[in-house]
């Protein structure tokens, strides 16, 4: 392996995302029309659990299609915590887990990257016992665990938090998993995923009902049984494991991101621009697609992964609710909302899958949008212009749809607290220059010029 060996940082608190995005802002000159392709990464939500996924072979395993982000890097330091030796090169991530350590990945890193959650049901399979930091909650929710914890307990583990520390072990002489049936009262993302992968080694047969459907879910499924994992139904609600002793090396090719995919389109739309993206599986896009064909845009399958909008002169209003897969995604939520500030008409957005998730609104509104809150649900009055103004970002969705205003909006937008939009979006704003898009990372406080660069300025990015 010659790539770059990643070894736990001594010091792990230097770990949130780079360091110089704290101090970095992203200014905006809006109303510029995007034309060309831009390609798509490899899906974050599946390279997250497929890294920890991996736990699960003794032996060899590169992923393919890895896109370089710091929560990829992130994940990366709590394996090599608990004795993962893994290298990255470019896209390719060499991973080895023959010899994990009885060792609790550090909480500075946990509580930055609540997927690290993703190796207590893998150590658990592998080892046994798994001692694993409580993630705790983030800007969009309090992200409990607790149907992990009832799912692995259902499979035979001991469980109990010390400390917010969650502390899991299997009793009995062969420290074996026990398969049986699970229920799920709400179709988890990450709670289906901890209980299909620590199924994969358990004695006998786990079934999965109520779980949830996400593309993620059956990529993660997929990389499983490459391992030689016997896994059916994954990607529907019912998923059924036969639990087997070994699982051996693979070779797997992440899929590409369905929401950087849902970004790009809203881009396109909220820009009045036409432009490509690839690759791209339209079967994962079908909510989002359907949403922006009601708002009067067109969507071309060019090729089975080439995908083209033909944005409308305008767009007209519509109403969405976030649910599991297969319907609207939560994660597209607030970049589908600042398209609709500038559609005609009233929307109503309701967030029902995080109970914090509204907190682009302010911000959008400092733009002059006009979108009033009640609970989790935003009416949004469609209103002729947006303009450029200061704002800051929450989260990494919102992050995103303060892009999207900006692009759209009069004048410059400057975005601060890029460290969320760095988490989950491979050189976005370099795609975007690529694109024609006027912007540019510049230190904090620099003043922004009043016009839009001559030429796309490099981003600060390396
Ligand atoms: C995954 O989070 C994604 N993250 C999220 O993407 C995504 O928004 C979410 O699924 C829903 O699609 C990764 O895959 C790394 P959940 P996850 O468990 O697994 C509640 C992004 O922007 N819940 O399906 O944490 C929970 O509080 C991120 O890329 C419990 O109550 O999502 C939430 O309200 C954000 N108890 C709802 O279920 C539990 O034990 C959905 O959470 C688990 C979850």
């Amino acid at each position: 392996m010659e790539g770059k060996p990643i070894t736990p940082a001594p010091n792990t608190s230097n770990l949130s995302a780079s360091p110089e995005s704290d101090q970095q802002v992203l200014q905006i000159w809006g109303r510029e029309p995007l034309k060309g392709h831009v390609k798509i990464s490899g899906a974050k939500n599946s390279a997250l659990v497929v890294m920890a996924g991996a736990l699960l072979c003794s032996d060899d395993c590169r992923l393919r299609n890895v896109p370089s982000l710091v929560d990829v890097a992130l994940m990366a330091q709590i394996l090599a915590a608990v004795g993962v030796k893994i290298e990255q090169n470019a896209d390719v991530l060499e991973i080895n887990a023959s010899q994990l350590i009885d060792a609790q990945a550090p909480y500075e890193l946990v509580s930055q990257l609540r997927a690290s959650f993703f190796i207590i049901g893998p150590l658990l399979a592998r080892l046994g016992f798994a001692k694993v930091p409580l993630p705790g909650g983030c800007a969009i929710g309090a992200r409990p665990v607790e149907l992990h914890v009832r799912g692995l307990q259902a499979l035979g583990a001991e469980v109990h938090i010390d400390h917010g520390t969650v502390h899991a072990y299997v009793k009995g002489p062969n420290k074996r998993l026990k398969g049986a049936k699970i229920y799920l009262d709400y179709p988890s993302v990450g709670a289906t995923e901890t209980l299909m992968m620590a199924a994969t080694l358990a004695e006998g047969e786990t079934v999965i009902e109520n779980a949830a459907q996400e593309p993620e879910v059956a990529d993660l499924a997929n990389f499983c049984r490459a391992m030689g994992a016997k896994i059916q139904g994954a990607g529907t609600n019912t998923i059924v494991i036969s639990g087997v002793p070994k699982l051996h090396s693979v070779d797997y090719p992440i899929i590409p991101d369905r929401i950087e995919a849902g970004t790009f389109l809203v881009a396109g739309a909220i820009t009045h621009s036409e432009i490509s993206l690839s690759p791209i599986i339209p079967d994962h896009l079908t909510a989002v697609i359907a949403k922006l064909q009601t708002m009067g845009a067109k969507i071309i399958v060019e090729s089975p992964d080439i995908m083209r909008i033909v944005p409308g002169r305008t767009h007209s209003a519509t109403d969405i609710e976030t649910l599991p897969y297969p319907g609207f995604p939560t994660d597209m939520q607030a970049q589908f909302m600042a398209l609709l500030t500038l559609s005609e008409g009233d929307s109503i957005i309701k967030e029902t899958v995080f109970e914090n998730r509204l907190r682009h609104v302010a911000e959008l509104n400092r733009m002059g949008a006009d979108i009033r809150v009640k609970g989790n649900v935003a009416v949004v009055r469609g209103v002729a212009r947006l303009s450029g103004a200061p704002v800051i970002a929450t989260d990494l969705r919102a992050s995103a749809a303060l892009v999207l205003a900006g692009l759209a909006a009069d004048g410059v937008t400057t975005i601060s607290s890029l460290q969320h939009l760095d988490r989950g979006y491979e050189q976005l704003e370099v795609k975007l220059q690529k694109l024609g898009a006027k912007l540019q990372r510049v230190k904090e406080g620099e003043p922004a010029n009043a016009e839009a660069p001559v030429e796309p300025v490099r981003s600060g990015l390396k």
